[in-house]
């Protein structure tokens, strides 16, 4: 037995023992309260937003079975990714509800209006936000279907080049409905079609007079393994990226920042796959209520791994999976905190109680920026008029910021998803 895989099965043991007694639980959301005011205190330019995503997370199993609310935020954990560099963004509540005012407006003019299998209003909100704040030299998206995510880039970055990689063409799409094709977009789809880990990025870069690859921001909506894309970026020193699907713990189709950060040992992860337990049969309740609720016999295999989904790392739309030890994705989960510098899931616009939104299971999700009391921000906002269904593709959208490699060697010290 190798070095990591006794490491992560006593880890995983001693958490599994921990879970069992709930004051072991609340003591450790206790030390993270505490540990979290410390930060706070020596990292006022970086609270907020962050600390109130932490917040949500830190309610993981304190509360008994029976007194869930069906709205409530984050009862079921929120597994957040953490970082060597403990930093974390600071873009505030005040902020974001400031830019939703603004986007809400730009929203009524997107030229694709039903975009069902695309986003929806909060990640293109989430998108757009990020990109204005972070002001790139150049946008890179990999996903493009009808073009939705280029228009919103577009809005955010009125000058900036964008670089969109995709099998087919936009404007394939406007021949049946909408489609969105963009005048300073360098297109690298159909015949031209290049899967992001094969385009020459230093020539591309060059070709846009682009010298500083940490100025660029990618985002990611191709359902690919995102450890493995996280690999590629790094080897091109981009630094600025966004996930689309960042699917939770047994859904979806690709390994997600969400899935690899849910570890034991953070606040918020892990899962007791034992029927009878308190997951189980708070998530049996919860399954009828939300279409993406899923039960304790679907997050486990009938061997009892629950990491990933039922311990198999999906890749390009579920057409590739890997049965992974749960050592391998303990050691994802080091590497991954290891290499990130920040992590922020963007949160819904608006709780599902003014939303009506059906699908996404609050119970794992952050709070969003509108709760369920704020009904006259939201008529004020606009967002009455925002279609229901629109609300209803939330899948935990991430800013990832990562480090700058110092040694070249650093990342093979890590145990890494073999490729096929
Ligand atoms: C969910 S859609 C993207 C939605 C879009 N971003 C939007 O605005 O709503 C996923 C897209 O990824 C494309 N795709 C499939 N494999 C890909 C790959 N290897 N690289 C980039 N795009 C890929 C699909 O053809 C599809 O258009
Ligand atoms: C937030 O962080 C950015 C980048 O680190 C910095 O430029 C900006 O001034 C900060 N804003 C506030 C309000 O602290
Ligand atoms: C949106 O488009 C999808 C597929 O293109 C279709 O199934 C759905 O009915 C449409 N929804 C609305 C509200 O038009
Ligand atoms: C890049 O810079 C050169 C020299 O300044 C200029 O001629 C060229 O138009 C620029 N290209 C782009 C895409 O900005
Ligand atoms: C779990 O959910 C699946 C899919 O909805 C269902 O087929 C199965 O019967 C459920 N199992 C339990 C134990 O509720």
């Amino acid at each position: 037995m190798e070095r990591g895989k006794e490491a992560s099965y006593s880890q995983s043991c001693r958490h599994r023992l921990a879970s069992r007694f709930p004051s072991a639980k609340v003591s450790t959301s206790v030390m993270v309260v505490v540990l979290l005011s410390l930060l706070t205190f020596k990292w006022t330019e970086f609270m907020s937003v962050a600390s109130y995503a932490y917040n949500s997370a830190t309610f993981n199993s304190v509360k008994q079975v029976g007194d869930e609310d069906e709205f409530a935020f984050g009862i079921l954990g929120v597994p957040w990714c953490r970082t060597r560099t403990k930093n974390m963004v600071n873009w505030t509540r005040a902020e974001l509800l400031q830019e939703l005012f603004v986007f809400v407006e730009i929203y009524k003019t997107r030229p694709i209006v039903n975009n069902s299998n695309g986003m929806g209003f909060d990640h293109s909100f989430g998108l757009w936000f990020i990109a204005r704040k972070l002001q790139p030299v150049l946008a890179i998206e990999s996903g493009v279907f009808k073009g939705h995510s280029t228009w919103v880039l577009r809005q955010a970055l009125p000058n900036v080049p964008i670089v969109a990689i995709s099998p087919k063409h936009p404007g394939h799409y406007a021949r049946k409905g909408s489609a969105y094709v963009d005048p300073n977009c360098q297109y690298f789809t159909g015949r031209k079609f290049t899967d992001f880990e094969d385009i020459h990025w230093s020539s591309v870069l060059t070709e846009h007079n682009v010298t500083d690859a940490s100025a660029v921001l990618i985002f990611f909506d191709d359902h690919q393994n995102q450890l493995r894309r996280i690999e590629a970026v790094r080897k091109f020193g981009f630094q600025h990226l966004v996930f689309e699907d960042n699917y939770d713990t047994g859904t979806g189709d690709h390994y997600s920042m969400r899935q690899i950060c849910d570890q034991y040992h953070v606040p918020g992860g892990g899962h007791d796959c034992s029927d009878g337990e308190h997951e189980a049969l708070v998530r049996m309740r919860r399954q009828g209520r939300w279409e993406k609720a899923i039960n304790i016999s679907e997050l486990c295999g009938d061997d009892g791994d629950w990491w990933g989904v039922q311990g198999y790392a999906r890749d390009n739309f579920g057409h590739k999976h890997r049965k992974i030890p749960h050592s391998q994705h303990f050691e994802n989960g080091r590497y991954v905190e290891e290499i990130l510098d920040a992590y922020w899931e963007v949160p819904p616009a608006a709780s599902p109680l003014l939303t009506d939104q059906t699908r996404y299971d609050p119970a794992r999700t952050v709070s969003p920026i509108l709760l369920s009391g704020d009904q006259a921000l939201f008529q004020e906002l606009g967002l009455e008029d925002v279609p229901r269904n629109a609300f209803n593709a939330y899948t935990q959208m991430a800013y990832v910021k990562l480090l700058i490699p110092t040694d070249p060697e650093e990342d093979l010290l890590y145990q890494q998803v073999p490729s096929d």
